[in-house]
């Protein structure tokens, strides 16, 4: 098992790729429109990374993914394939997740969207599962423990009558997209790794409406939806522990933090 803990200098590389990959969601976000297809969306995405920022987007034939970015509609939790078919309708919830990779670092941060008018209930969904990403960000400090970070996810959701996805989780990121450690989004407190300056991870979590089960799609080995086919949210971060809490690397500027 290798953590790999982050040089100031590599440290500074991952606020650049960060701050990119927080910048392609605040660029896509006048796009996200009914009418519009996921496919344009990653047509528009894939065009900034590589032509305005002259980055990588790093989902590109990762383990054989065919698109630059991941966007999951409703009860896709999560790695939805973008394509010119799915059209976005009002009403409809997204999560895009976007990854760049800037010399030779990753930057990895998903949200949330309301397409139209969304109802409250999907709306509420949304806004809980930020606040489980919120309040986890919110601990993070160097001697707290990765179960720690779990338990206030799982406790903050479950508290709110939502489930908790188990089968994805956050990790740790750097010149490797997914790296060690696993970041779970349940725990107890106390519990699995104690948490060091200079490691970099992300925290990702996945909150259901119904059941926690998932399905991944046999069709194109990707997709993930829940298997009751309710709602699904999730944000995304990457951060670098600091000396007494965090920096969230993907802040956008509609964030205090
Ligand atoms: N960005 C996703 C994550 O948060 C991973 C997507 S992998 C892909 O870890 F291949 F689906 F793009
Ligand atoms: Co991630
Ligand atoms: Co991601």
């Amino acid at each position: 098992m290798t953590i790999h803990i982050k040089t100031a200098e590599d440290i500074s590389k991952m606020r650049v790729a960060g701050k990119l990959a927080a910048d392609v969601l605040e660029m896509i976000g006048p796009h996200v429109q009914p009418g519009v297809s996921t496919g344009e969306l990653d047509r528009i995405c894939h065009k900034y990374i590589v032509e305005v920022q002259q980055a990588v987007p790093a989902p590109l034939n990762y383990n054989g993914f065919p698109k630059s970015i991941c966007t999951s509609i409703n009860h896709v939790i999560c790695h939805g394939i973008p394509s010119d078919g799915k059209i976005l309708k009002s009403g409809d919830i997204l999560n895009i997740d976007i990854t760049v990779i800037k010399d030779g670092f990753h930057g990895d941060t998903s949200k949330m969207f309301c397409v139209g008018e969304v109802p409250s209930h999907a709306q509420r969904l949304i806004k809980v599962t930020q606040e489980c990403l919120y309040k986890a960000i919110d601990i993070v400090r160097p001697g707290i423990t990765l179960g720690d970070i779990g338990h206030v996810i799982q406790q903050h959701g479950e508290a709110n009558n939502y489930s908790i996805v188990r089968e994805y989780c956050g990790h740790g990121i750097g010149r490797i997209f997914h790296e060690e450690p696993q970041v779970l989004h349940f725990g107890r407190p106390g519990t699995g790794m104690r948490i060091v300056e200079g490691m970099t991870f992300t925290i990702e979590p996945m909150l259901n409406a119904g059941s926690r089960y998932t399905k991944l799609s046999k069709k194109d080995g990707w997709t993930v939806t829940t298997k009751d086919r309710r709602l699904s949210a999730q944000w995304e971060h990457t951060m670098v522990v600091s000396n007494a809490g965090c920096e969230v690397l993907t802040r956008r500027s509609d964030e205090t933090l």
